[in-house]
This record gives structure tokens, C-alpha cells and sequence, in this order.
């Protein structure tokens, strides 16, 4: 019988970034629940197992608060210092009791109505987007259109003026180096580190600002009491910088992922043609073939077993949401991109206490931006082979580095 030592234990390896689902399903087949030596870290693939584990209390979030007092004493930088004790406040490193107040007090942020609040600004964004893009042919999706349509929408959101969009933009890449590219390499957290306190800084200027002069925006919404209780300055500008981060790559690679899904499947895209009231279902669909979560990470808090596998406290444990949403066992041909399945269960956000707080405002964003591309330029096609595109080779996040297009539009 075929082992998994069989398979490259490296779970960047040019196999693994350019088509994880083949990779991950081997794993799969082999190994379910395997210890990778190399990575130091349990790699679950089924979805069953990622589904239950995202849910269960014997695996903890936390994986930053166990490096702050060790990073505080051993970096030169109070930067890098200062950084972590920011990441330590994201909710989606926190576990209850403080993710539960956290999570209370930032939800108020994203109720439906706020949220369907923002649809007007979003399509100008998006028109004006689609406008520029008009009477060119050949360009990068990515770089022109689906990177700079979040980062406007969330820092809108914020309430960032519009003259500071353009810093914001800046920042947040840094953050993304940051929290998808940097594990474990201390001089690259280093550097971000940098852009991270200037974006601080930028936030308590804002963050006074609404204060004093409450206006229609998310700050504002966070900014307001409830009872005794509210978010801290420090609560405040951490969660400011998670939804600026949170709000951008992870949406710009459901617009680039989605699309490219759909120009290499001419049926599924004449299909949304025609039927333009599925593109619910199709950006569903989007999110379970090739969803912009690779992998979520946690740690052991609790021993426990997994099919005869003991998982102790302290390790590392890999939940590739990726595999999980390509799982037969969970959706039938799961390799056939289908806008019609409608998989409303699948892991693209996350499963539990820390599914995605922002899931509505990326389903409305993906809806309205993937919408808008197929009407303005319905012969647009792929300027390349698909085995000619690159991704990124982070293990968090899985997203095209470019997608060149004709729009013939
Ligand atoms: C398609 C785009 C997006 C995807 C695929 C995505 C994916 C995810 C996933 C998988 C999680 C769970 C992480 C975990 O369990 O450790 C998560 C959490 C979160 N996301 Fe998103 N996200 C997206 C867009 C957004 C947007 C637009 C925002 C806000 C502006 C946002 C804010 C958050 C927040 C605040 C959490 C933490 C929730 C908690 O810990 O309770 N996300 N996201």
C-alpha cells in the first residue's frame, strides 16, 4: 500500500500552491489525520474531522498570546512588541470568555442592515472600477479591479477619508505580509511591524475624530457604549486593523478565484448569463471550489484522540478548509464547479464561534463585483493557460498572484 511518506511533506511545494485540492486529496486518501514532522503540525483533510475540530473547546485559538511575553523580552523592536500585543486583541485569536464579550461588542458592526447599508457604495465602487476598465483589452483582474475594490469598500466602511484610501491600501499589504506570509520568520514580522504602528497611529487620529464628531461609519458604530461595557482603545484599534485586513486579500481571491472559476467553465458561466438571479448560489458554489481559506490554525489545549491518533497539548494543528470542501463524503463529484449546488454548508468561512464575522459584507461585495464583471465584458476570456498562472505560496490563504484577461469589451 502506497504510505504518505510517499507524498512531499511540504505543504508549499509546487504541487500543494498549484493545485491544492489533488495534493490534499491524496493526503486525504492516505493519512486523514497525520503528523507532519516537517511543518510540526497535525494536517486534517476530511471534512468531518475539520468541521468537528473547528467546533470543539479542546482546541484553542490562541496562538499568539503564547508568544507575546517571549517576543516582548527577546525583540530589539518595541514595534514588533507593540505589534503582537495588537494581534493578541484580534477576536479570531481570542477563545471565551473574551471572544464571546469581543465578538458581542464587534457584531454590532455588521448586522444586516448595516450591511445592506453599504450596497450603494459598493456598486459606485464597483461602476467606477468597471468604468476604468473600459476600451482596455488586455490586463491583471487582480491588480486592476478585485485587490483595490475591498480595501476602498472596508476603508470606506471605516470611515477613512477618501484623500487617505491610498495610505490605507499601503498598510494593509503589510499587515497581509504580516499574518499570511510571515510564520516564523522573524525578520519579515519585523519589517511589517513597522507599518502596522503607523496605522495605529492613524486609527487613534480617526478613532478621536469620531469620538468627538460621531459620523456614519463603523468606528462610529464601535465607538458606542453598551452599558458599562465597550471596546478599549487598544480593543478598538485592533479590531479596526483585523477588519482592514480580514476585509481585503481574503475578498480580492473570492473575486479572483470565483472569476477564474468561471472563465474555465464556459457552461457555468453562459449559465449565470442567463440566469443572472443565481449568482447566490454561484458565489456559494465559489467559495466551497476554490475558497480563498486554505487553512485555519490552531492548537491542542486538551488532550484527545482522533481514529488513534493522540493530539497533546501544545501542538499545531492544520484544518485545510480547501480539502474539506472538495470531500466526497461531504458533496458528491466534488471536483465539478457547479453553480447550482448551492453548498450553504461548506467551510469557506469557517464553522463555530469564530465563523466569519464579515461573511455577509464578502458575500455582498463578491455578489455585486463578479456580477458586474460578467455584464460589462460578457466575452471576456483568460489571456493565458491555466497552468500558466501563478499563486501564492502562503499556507493561510490561497489566491492568484495575477489574472491576466481580454475583456474584448
Ligand atoms: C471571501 C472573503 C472572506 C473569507 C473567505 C473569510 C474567511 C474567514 C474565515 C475562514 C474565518 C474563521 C477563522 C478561524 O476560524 O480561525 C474568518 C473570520 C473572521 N473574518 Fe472573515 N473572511 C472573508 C471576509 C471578511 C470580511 C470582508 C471581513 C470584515 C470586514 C472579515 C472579518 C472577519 C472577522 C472579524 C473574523 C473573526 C471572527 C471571530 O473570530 O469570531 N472577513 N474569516
Amino acid at each position: 500500500m502506497t504510505s504518505i511518506d510517499t507524498i512531499d511533506d511540504n505543504l508549499l511545494c509546487t504541487e500543494a500552491v498549484r493545485d491544492p485540492y489533488s495534493y490534499f486529496a491524496r493526503v486525504r486518501d492516505l493519512d486523514p489525520v497525520y503528523w507532519n514532522s516537517r511543518h510540526r503540525a497535525w494536517v486534517l483533510t476530511r471534512y468531518s474531522d475539520v468541521a468537528r475540530e473547528l467546533r470543539s473547546q479542546a482546541l484553542t485559538a490562541e496562538r499568539i498570546t503564547p508568544f507575546v511575553p517571549s517576543v516582548s523580552r527577546s525583540s530589539q523592536s518595541d514595534e514588533l512588541a507593540a505589534t503582537f500585543k495588537i494581534l493578541e486583541d484580534w477576536i479570531v485569536f481570542r477563545d471565551p470568555p473574551e471572544h464571546t464579550r469581543l465578538r458581542r461588542l464587534v457584531a454590532r458592526a455588521f448586522t444586516p442592515s448595516v450591511v445592506k447599508a453599504s450596497t450603494p457604495e459598493i456598486t459606485a465602487t464597483i461602476d467606477q472600477l468597471v468604468a476604468d476598465l473600459r476600451g482596455r483589452d488586455d490586463l491583471d483582474l487582480i491588480h486592476e479591479f478585485a485587490y483595490p475594490l475591498p480595501a476602498v469598500v472596508i476603508a470606506q466602511m471605516l470611515g477613512v477619508p477618501a484623500e487617505d484610501r491610498d495610505l490605507f491600501k499601503e498598510w494593509s499589504d503589510k499587515i497581509t505580509a504580516l499574518v499570511f506570509g510571515a510564520y516564523g520568520q522573524a525578520d519579515r514580522f519585523e519589517s511589517a511591524a513597522r507599518g502596522m504602528m503607523e496605522l495605529r497611529d492613524y486609527l487613534l487620529g480617526l478613532i478621536e475624530l469620531y469620538e468627538q464628531h460621531p459620523g456614519d461609519n463603523l468606528i462610529s458604530v464601535l465607538l458606542e457604549h453598551e452599558g458599562d461595557d465597550a471596546l478599549s482603545r487598544d480593543e478598538l484599534v485592533a479590531t479596526c486593523t483585523l477588519l482592514l485586513f480580514g476585509g481585503h486579500e481574503t475578498t480580492t481571491n473570492l473575486i479572483g478565484n470565483g472569476m477564474l472559476a468561471l472563465l474555465s467553465h464556459g457552461d457555468q458561466r453562459d449559465l449565470l448569463t442567463q440566469q443572472p438571479d443565481l449568482i447566490g448560489p454561484a458565489v456559494e458554489e465559489m467559495l466551497r471550489f476554490d475558497g480563498p481559506a486554505r487553512t485555519t490554525v490552531r492548537l491542542v489545549r486538551d488532550e484527545h484522540d482522533i481514529e488513534g491518533h493522540t493530539l497533546s497539548p501544545g501542538e499545531r494543528v492544520f484544518l485545510i478548509n480547501g480539502a474539506a470542501n472538495r470531500d466526497p463524503e461531504a458533496y458528491p463529484d466534488p471536483d465539478r464547479f457547479d453553480i447550482t449546488r448551492n453548498p450553504t454548508n461548506h467551510l469557506g468561512f469557517g464553522v463555530g464561534i469564530h465563523y466569519c464575522l464579515g461573511a455577509p459584507l464578502a458575500r455582498l461585495e463578491g455578489q455585486l463585483a463578479i456580477a458586474a464583471l460578467l455584464q460589462a465584458f460578457p466575452r471576456m476570456e483568460l489571456a493565458v493557460d491555466h497552468d500558466a498562472l501563478s499563486w501564492h505560496g502562503t499556507m493561510l490563504s490561497r489566491g492568484l498572484v495575477e489574472l491576466p484577461v481580454k475583456l474584448h469589451g
